[in-house]
């Protein structure tokens, strides 16, 4: 095992993004329950221990605590805004309601450099979300920055190597918020820095066996980086216990299927079903325009035709998912506060429950970049690593209105031009996504001496970090006039190509 520092989750949205920030300076961490009992505790052999923040008050009665003892195993602490104020009360300080709250930026002002903040600036921009404020700090401890609200912004007990930070650390605004968790690591914990992806694929590997035991796992294969590094990483633990599941639904990109049966034959030698079901899910959605219909549709039908599948295969007993953390459902749900749910999202919708399978998520800690770190670590190629998202409904919501066998292959003939381009012209992977859009608009062009009465195909590509805002990509004019030749020449249906120049919002990403 490598060296562990464990994180007690309290329910913060950001609980992942610190055991990420430890990751990154490749130490091993663990994201346990705050409650989880002593005695589990010490089986991690931890060297250290951080208390994230959360959104309950230590002020009220009943609020999260974890097991006093974690205070006498001899191993530093460092609580994060709810756990510096938790630290603080149990150890006999005093906590209040603050007539100042404080959230977003503020201005934190070094007093004492203390281990934590060796080698930083005197003042640093910092981020707090917090309304309880610490009044009294235990005995032992000393302040070692404020700001302008606080006089315990950060405060610490070097003799027994207990550390609290009013702010959050880990958050991307937070000035410096890496260095500060490394000098925990490293000048307080004294980690080695002894951990990387290939040990994360070890670990899990572990972890997966001893969940799974002999048990059969069936993982629904979209083809896209998530699903795909699962399937690996699990195929690598249990081997022939794992089933995917591919479900053609006819809305895929050109040779998609082919290239997942591709990805199979030559990374993942585990058993892959393919189902064709193109012609049910056409049938279904033969007439329909509004786009929440065709995506219910889809869904729906996706779940009908899984379910067929996995019946087929006898006892089965867990669903495995690609989700990742910025998915994942549900932080701690402390004492019913809706604010500690984060977010409700499931790549499948609505499988697990009406399957009754339990669910394997190997990925749910780990963020996108994260994900595809892992996939290399498993020796799967880049073109599937780096690949754009694809919506679930897939191709459903790429041509607008009806939907028919036609207007699926102009689209998708276009889109594997504009693609090809892209990656030629080396902008594919600038790009957060590059797509084209079939719009049922008609219009009338002249080819040779011919006049043209065909449909028009719009260019979709944005740049974006998280897909919650996206800018329209600058293409280059040579880039884009040779994608808009190439299709008006080759593909037949297409005689007219135009250049989204949206931004989200106010637009979306994709048309429908
Ligand atoms: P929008 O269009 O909302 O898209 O700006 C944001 C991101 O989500 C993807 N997207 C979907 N993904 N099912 C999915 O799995 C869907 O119904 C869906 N709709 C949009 C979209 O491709 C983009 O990455």
């Amino acid at each position: 095992m490598p060296q562990t520092i464990l994180v007690l989750d309290f329910g913060s949205q950001y609980t992942q993004v610190i055991a990420r920030r430890i990751r990154e300076a490749n130490v091993y961490s663990r994201v346990i329950p705050y409650n989880t009992p002593l005695s589990e505790i010490k089986k991690f052999k931890p060297i250290g221990i951080v208390l994230s923040g959360g959104p309950a008050s230590v002020l009220i009665k009943g609020s999260p605590k974890p097991n006093v003892g974690i205070f006498n195993l001899g191993i530093p602490v460092l609580g994060i805004c709810y756990g510096l104020q938790l630290m603080a009360k149990m150890l006999g300080g005093k906590v209040e309601k603050s007539s100042l709250r404080e959230y977003g930026r503020g201005k934190l002002v070094i007093i004492k450099k203390g281990a934590l903040f060796k080698d930083l600036p005197d003042e640093l921009t910092v981020w707090n979300s917090h309304g309880d404020g610490l009044t009294n700090i235990p005995k032992g401890f000393r302040s070692v920055a404020r700001t302008e609200n606080s006089n315990f912004a950060a405060i610490e007990e070097p003799k027994k190597k207990f550390y609290g930070l009013q702010f959050h650390p880990e958050v991307e605004h937070s000035q410096k918020g890496s260095e500060i968790i490394k000098n925990f690591l490293f000048s307080v914990c004294g980690c080695k820095a002894d951990w990387d992806m290939e040990d994360f694929v070890n670990v899990a590997v572990e972890q997966i066996r001893s969940q799974v035991g002999t048990n059969h796992v069936i993982l629904g294969l979209s083809g896209g980086v998530d699903s795909s590094v699962a399937a690996s990483l699990i195929h690598k633990a249990i081997g022939k216990q794992l089933t995917c599941i591919f479900v053609d639904n006819g809305l895929l990109r050109l040779h998609e299927r082919e290239e997942v049966k591709k990805l199979f034959r030559d990374h993942i030698p585990g058993k892959l079903k393919v189902s064709l079901a193109g012609s049910l899910f056409l049938k279904r959605l033969k007439g329909v325009t509004n786009p929440e219909t065709k995506r219910k549709i889809i869904g729906k039908t996706f779940i009908e035709v899984f379910d067929k599948e996995v019946k087929k295969l006898g006892k089965v007993d867990f669903l495995a998912q690609g989700t990742l953390y910025p998915d994942v459902i549900e932080s701690v749900p402390i004492g019913g506060n809706p604010a500690a749910m984060i977010k409700s999202h499931h790549n499948v919708g609505g499988l697990p429950k009406k399957m009754k399978l339990k669910l394997l998520e190997p990925l749910r800690e780990l963020f996108k970049d994260e994900v595809r770190d892992l996939g290399r670590s498993l020796g799967l190629p880049e073109n599937v690593l780096m690949r754009h998202p694809f919506p679930g409904p897939g191709l459903g919501v790429r041509v607008i209105g009806d939907i028919n066998q036609n207007r699926l292959r102009v689209l998708k003939e276009a889109d594997a031009i504009f693609i090809e381009e892209l990656k030629l012209a080396k902008w594919y992977f600038k790009l957060w996504q590059a797509f084209c859009v079939f719009l049922p608009v008609r219009s009338v062009g002249v080819m040779g001496d011919e006049r043209t009465y065909e449909n028009v195909i719009s260019l979709r590509a944005v740049t974006s970090s998280d897909a919650m805002t996206a800018d329209w990509a600058k293409l280059p004019d040579s880039l884009l006039r040779k994608v808009s030749n190439r299709i008006i020449n080759e593909v037949k249906g297409a005689n007219r190509v135009v250049y989204d120049i949206s931004s989200k919002p106010p637009s979306t990403i994709e048309w429908e």
